[in-house]
């Protein structure tokens, strides 16, 4: 059942909507097979598929050659790209990237990190056709000037988080990430919202979760953060499976009369 991002944003209150992240065409099809409504291809690609510290060094490039790879095998969920740091900081520029990616990697919506200070590009993008998914709270992007602290603990973030919500939803976004905000913090939020929110660390008060697929399929090197939950353990079944093969190498054992012509 193909996800458009009016029956996305019209899922509010009548269903919950589990998000992931895909980040080239095997995780795309196994994504997809799996029924979500929305696949982002993430600027965490940067961490989980490429090995850097933070989603900092992610650029168009990047991310086109990764969202046209994960396009190919998405079929029936809603695909978006994940706007790297510093490609839309004017309205022009960020018009320029965000129609690169529909244009050029075939996604149907960009997300943009920034609530009240970015209203101005988020409404310059849905003005022009280009579907937003907002992304407040925390903001992986601005790591090095704000920290990842869960947001809403002191009553500023709490008035920040609702001029932001408020805001983005006005310049038209069609949903709303909302990234380690408090769990009470979120639910109000999501009251407030017309459009869905996703949280990921935000508890599970909000209209859908975005869970990071390495993660998920437990495919990291590191510890997990706290919000995330492996439903697997694929890094190890897979290295498990790349020892038996070079064992059987080393043995002869492999390739074996079946596998032989
Ligand atoms: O890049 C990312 O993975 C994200 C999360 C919110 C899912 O932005």
């Amino acid at each position: 059942m193909k996800w458009t991002v009016r029956k996305f944003r019209e899922a509010k209150g009548r269903e919950l909507l589990p998000c992931v992240t895909a980040y080239d065409y095997l995780t795309g099809k196994i994504v997809d097979r799996a029924g979500v409504p929305l696949v982002l291809v993430g600027d965490s690609l940067c961490t989980t598929a490429l090995g850097h510290p933070t989603t900092i060094p992610a650029t168009m490039e990047i991310m086109l050659h990764h969202a046209a790879a994960v396009r190919r095998a998405v079929v029936n969920a809603l695909l978006v790209g994940d706007m790297p740091f510093l490609t839309y900081t004017t309205p022009e520029q960020a018009l320029r990237n965000a129609g690169r990616f529909l244009q050029e990697a075939g996604t149907d919506a960009v997300k943009i990190e920034g609530g009240v200070t970015h209203a101005h590009i988020i409404r310059a993008l849905t003005g022009n056709g280009i579907p937003v998914m907002a992304h407040i709270g925390m903001q992986p992007q601005s790591v090095k000037a704000n920290g990842y602290a869960v947001r809403g603990r002191k009553d500023s973030d709490t008035a920040q988080l609702f001029a932001d919500l408020d805001a983005v939803v006005q310049a038209g976004a069609f949903a709303v990430t909302l990234e380690c905000v408090m769990p009470d913090l979120a639910v109000e939020l999501t009251k407030r919202s017309p459009v869905p929110t996703i949280g990921i660390g935000a508890g599970n008060g909000c209209d859908g979760q975005f869970l990071v697929l390495a993660d998920l399929l437990g495919l990291g090197d590191g510890p997990l953060p706290k919000f995330a939950k492996a439903y697997a353990n694929l890094g190890e079944q897979a290295t498990d499976a790349v020892q038996r093969y070079a064992g059987d190498v080393r043995s002869r054992a492999f390739p074996d009369a079946e596998h032989t012509y």
